[in-house]
């Protein structure tokens, strides 16, 4: 028999985009969607997906993998283990970070971070960039050719002291975002309240896990999110606001919004599903295995942030991955001792977890539609960082990134997943559905029981410009 018009075809595909859904059959050539319709002709290959739902593959664009720590701190998850686990949850595009060093130059760190993903990929990945020391040959020279190059976006931080940034400095890098079209990416708290409250509450030997939030409360964000918006304005540069966390962070954006700002957020699942009791009723360590920045607040601000992420605040909803393991000496017991909250490194795992997460709470909760579930979790994101339309859509054209639905009501055991983590935050909870079936570029990488990639399939992405501008949101109380 002559070869088939497609390599693959799936039939009867209830297809799920932002905007629509709709029956279809789905036909890939070469890795791309090359037609759409019913009673497609032939596939080399043919999967039967009648009854189920069909979403883009997710694009995780906040995700931190192999990103270098200071010793003895590693983070659990590599470019291997990290795209295997995003695969396995449905997530065939992650924007992971090239972290910049003080006293580094950007070119030494996207080298290192492309030494670090080569060969190792299973699902196609583009770089963030984490600009840590915005000397003049950073902002005049290397970041300038680094967007050109398709690194498009990057991370300016208000927190941590090998990180931040000060005022003046992240002028400087807003104004390069600017001139050369880039998106600034702003991690918003406040150090200095940061810095004073942990002193305070170390001189009162309050040091366990739980007082994190402590010295975190969202006052600290809700000052840090509202400088960087003043510092976007100064500039007249769009940002976005990762990982917010509840109400004040919330009222700050919509602010902004409601004075026509072109001003992005990002959520995550731990501001959802965890709260700042995962962090210990009390002293007990154990809480060290949910201390992330900024903290998950209490269950008045995950309602907070469910209706943003229905009514269009929130952009994007993104993992932020950070992986770290609890046992051992190079995660939350650095050097294998339990240390003040101050030392615990922070950040969650959640890259397979995300896309589930809002799915079964989300979509067959009923709190968003399966069109907003696609515009957070793939269209938004490929689009803020100027990857769409080849990835995050379901459109003739685009890459055969697919994940084809499991309803189906399971616990879920850390023990199911497939990064390196010795544990999810998320274990015992139960959830409604998992990719049955997951698509990169047209290959099974995932069947819904085994883990079909291969290190180094997945591909370096340049990005484009950001394609995404707000809509004008009119602020209602939170
Ligand atoms: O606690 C967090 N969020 N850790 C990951 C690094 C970051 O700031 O995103
Ligand atoms: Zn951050
Ligand atoms: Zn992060």
């Amino acid at each position: 028999m002559s070869r088939a018009p497609f390599d693959l075809v799936i039939r009867n595909a209830c297809v799920a985009t932002a905007s629509d859904t709709f029956k279809a059959d789905i036909g890939v050539l070469d890795g791309r969607i090359s037609q759409l319709g019913v009673g497609l002709d032939r596939g080399e290959k043919e999967i039967d997906a009648a009854g189920r739902i069909v979403t883009p593959g997710g694009v995780d664009a906040h995700c931190h993998l192999d990103q270098p720590m200071a010793p003895p701190v590693r983070m659990a998850d590599n470019f291997d283990t990290g795209t295997r686990a995003a695969a396995c949850g449905g997530t065939t595009t992650v924007i992971p970070f090239a972290a910049q060093e003080k006293g580094q130059s950007l070119r030494a760190a996207v080298a290192d971070y492309h030494q670090r993903a080569d060969g190792r990929a299973h699902v196609d990945y583009a770089f963030h960039l984490i600009v840590s020391d915005p000397t003049p040959e950073v902002l005049n020279v290397e970041l300038p050719a680094l967007i050109a190059e398709g690194y498009t976006s990057f991370k300016i931080y208000m927190t941590y002291d090998d990180l931040k940034l000060d005022d003046g400095q992240i002028l400087d890098v807003l104004d390069v975002a600017r001139q050369h079209g880039a998106m600034a990416m702003v991690h918003a708290e406040n150090a200095d309240c940061i810095e004073w409250l942990t002193k305070r509450l170390e001189a009162a030997g309050r040091t366990a896990p739980r007082f994190h939030a402590h010295a975190r409360p969202m006052l600290v964000e809700r000052e840090a999110t509202h400088r960087a918006i003043a510092l976007s304005e100064l500039v007249d540069v769009p940002i976005l606001i990762v990982h917010v966390s509840g109400r004040e962070a919330v009222e700050q954006i919509r602010w902004a919004r409601a004075q026509g700002l072109k001003v992005f957020a990002e959520t995550c699942p731990q501001y959802l599903f965890l709260t700042a009791e995962d962090l210990g009723m009390d002293d007990s360590y154990r809480g060290a295995r949910c201390v992330c920045s900024p903290p998950p607040r209490d269950k008045a601000n995950q309602e907070v942030i469910w209706n943003g992420l229905n009514d269009g605040l929130f952009t994007l909803f993104s993992s932020d991955h950070a992986p770290f393991n609890y046992e051992g000496t190079e995660g939350r017991k650095p050097g294998g001792e339990e240390v003040s909250f101050r030392h615990i490194p922070n950040g969650l795992a959640g890259i397979e977890t995300r896309m589930a997460l809002l799915y079964s709470e989300g979509v067959l909760g009923g709190r968003i539609t399966l069109q907003k579930f696609v515009e957070l979790t793939a269209t938004n994101p490929a689009k803020a960082y100027g990857l769409h339309p080849r990835k995050g859509t379901i459109a003739i054209g685009a890459d055969a990134d697919l994940v084809i639905w499991d309803e189906r009501e399971f616990v879920l055991r850390n023990t199911q997943l497939h990064h390196a983590v010795d544990h999810t935050p998320y274990e015992g909870m139960t959830l409604k559905a998992w990719p049955g079936l997951t698509l990169s570029r047209g290959e099974v990488v995932w069947d819904g029981r085994d883990f079909h990639g291969r290190a180094g399939r997945g591909q370096f992405l340049a990005c484009g410009a950001p394609s995404l501008m707000p809509s004008r949101h009119v602020g209602r109380p939170a």
